[in-house]
């Protein structure tokens, strides 16, 4: 795959969209005036989601040269070779196929990929998922004194730790009445112990989740909480005539694709659930690493969040690029980067359930597409990964909006909300979701249409403040509803922005599944440690500004 990739700034699709950019005249009010089905010719549907472009700086030339772009950069090839197990990613030399973790059980024909039965392997790690989910949801399995559990607590970072919690705030109305799930990821010894402070030993299960058993975050929080266990049991009498290591392999379970590691740490490998190197972390939620969510909202709840995966999957794979939505979202993301200059892209879910649906983006589209070299590793000479960011709605209008309105900068935003509320609530007669809906609608309507300086001047503005009451409007937008925040939703979701991540990478030419530039400040870390505990000669080789700030450190600390 490193082979034949095109530099997309030597098509003539590219060579297109620069003119295009030259000539565009933003008109949003124009061009809806104009155009009385523009709304119509630029919606489309996947799986179960609408999905209005209609509010983006495009028109139909600009349309066609996007996908004109698609078709010269070869996206149909490399969506294939996704899809069939090549090693699209070169400089890890392995397959990406979270495609393969939501592929329904029976389907046919199976996949093989690098003399692995994919498919096989995949429905056999889910079984014995969902066996013991079922058994610690049911009460068979218990703590080491024969308490039921009720919190399961998932150590880890990452992609190891962000799907999970923001699947687990986003379906918290599936969880199980008394169980609930609790996350810790930071090396912050805060983490840990604001998180455990008021749980019962006894009926606490901690998941050790790393893809690699070698991340020092998860690693040094797993020890912190053995330790914690153990010393709150015994302080408890709970451990009298019991071993500690009976108490360790009741009280904590694995995930990761490095089982030998599991063993060392003390977990039973019988309680340890695989995943396979062709998972990239950031991709990972729908594998083993979901094992808190299959034990807090249930296998079934789980099931049918692949499901919404699968759908999308099928969707990518099989729709048009007339009407293929992730691939139109990536392009159009690619027009937004590299023609109109957009830095970042703000993500703006109304629906309070959603509010870790942010971080989890960050980390899926910049970890993938934050990359200054091809695929073949030369360097890019166009903008790669935007800043992607946000909060729900309505928190981010009285908060950073001020900026999307009428700021300098160009900032595309998708706005994601949902037709059904989970809490029906009403204030008075007013239906308190669709004061929240009318919110939604009315934002990019505001950033699509602006106000004019004669609509403010109407209102009876004093002329000296009317440049600052004026919206220019033309603030790009995307509209993205569906009925109901479901578990197969939400799956949607989470496949249609790992699918347009992909489209751009593909556009941009880089690997979007390795994360190299995470490496270097790991490293230091490790060779900075001993410096920071006191070593005076470690200290001494570290720059002027490393010496300065770990010296005020180790004045400072007590
Ligand atoms: O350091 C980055 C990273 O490798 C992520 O890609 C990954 O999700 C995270 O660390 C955690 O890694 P692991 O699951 O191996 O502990």
């Amino acid at each position: 795959m490193t082979k034949n990739i095109v530099d997309p700034t030597t098509t003539s699709a590219w060579a297109e969209l620069n003119e295009h950019s030259k000539n565009l005249k933003p008109d949003l009010r124009g061009w809806f005036a104009e155009d009385s089905k523009r709304a119509e010719r630029f919606t489309f549907e996947a799986a179960d989601l609408l999905v209005d472009l209609s509010k983006n700086l495009i028109n139909t030339e600009i349309l066609e040269s996007l996908k004109k772009l698609a078709a010269e950069v070869k996206l149909d090839e490399r969506r294939a070779a996704m899809f069939s197990g090549e090693h699209i990613n070169v400089t890890e030399d392995r397959a990406v196929l979270h495609t393969a973790l939501r592929r329904p059980s029976g389907i046919s024909p199976e996949l093989q990929v690098d003399g692995q039965n994919v498919d096989a392997d995949v429905q056999e790690v889910l079984g014995r998922m969902y066996d013991f989910a079922d058994r610690v949801r049911s009460g068979e399995w218990t703590g080491i004194t024969g308490k039921k559990i009720e919190t399961v607590v998932n150590i880890g970072i990452g992609g190891s730790d962000l799907g999970p919690v923001m699947v687990y705030e986003a379906l918290k109305p599936y969880a199980q009445d008394g169980l609930e799930a609790r996350f810790i990821s930071n090396i912050d010894p805060t983490d840990a112990a604001e998180t455990v402070a008021d749980l019962d030993p006894e009926t606490t299960l901690f998941i050790v989740a790393s893809k690699t058993f070698g991340t020092l975050e998860t690693l040094t929080n797993a020890r912190v909480c053995r330790q914690w266990l153990l010393d709150s049991l015994r302080e408890n009498g709970a451990l009298d005539g019991k071993e500690e290591n009976d108490a360790v392999a009741s009280h904590f379970i694995a995930v990761s694709t490095a089982l030998d590691k599991v063993k060392d740490f003390g977990i039973d490998p019988e309680n340890a659930f695989g995943f396979w190197n062709w998972v990239g972390g950031r991709y990972s939620v729908d594998s083993a690493i979901g094992t808190s969510l299959a034990i807090v909202l249930g296998p079934d709840v789980f099931e049918e969040f692949l499901a919404g995966f699968h759908a999308m999957d099928e969707h990518f794979r099989t729709a048009s690029l007339e009407e293929n939505v992730p691939a139109l979202m990536g392009l159009l993301n690619i027009w937004n980067v590299n023609f109109l200059g957009a830095e970042t892209h703000a993500v703006l879910p109304y629906d309070q359930y959603l509010h870790r649906f942010p971080a989890y983006l960050q980390q899926l589209t910049m970890e993938s597409n934050g990359k200054g070299v091809t695929a073949e590793g030369k360097p890019v000479i166009y903008n790669t990964g935007e800043v992607f960011w946000g909060e729900p709605g309505t928190n981010g209008q009285h908060a950073f909006y001020q900026l999307i309105h009428q700021g300098t900068r160009i900032i595309p935003a998708d706005f994601i909300a949902f037709a059904n509320p989970v809490h029906a609530t009403k204030d008075g007669d007013q239906d308190v979701h669709e004061l929240f809906l009318a919110n939604f609608f009315a934002q990019t309507k505001a950033l699509a249409f602006g106000k004019t300086a004669d609509e403010v001047r109407a209102e009876g503005t004093d002329e000296a403040i009317v440049p600052a009451r004026v919206f220019t409007g033309n603030r790009p937008t995307t509209s993205i509803m569906a009925s109901k925040l479901t578990p197969s939703v939400l799956g949607q979701l989470i496949a249609l922005y790992e699918h347009i991540t992909f489209v751009q990478g593909v556009v941009w030419g880089i690997d979007s599944f390795d994360q190299w530039g995470v490496e270097l400040g790991k490293q230091l870390a490790q060779q900075l440690a001993p410096a920071v505990a006191g070593d005076r000669e470690v200290l001494a080789e570290q720059d002027s500004s490393t010496q300065n700030l770990i010296g005020f450190y180790l004045t400072q600390r007590k």
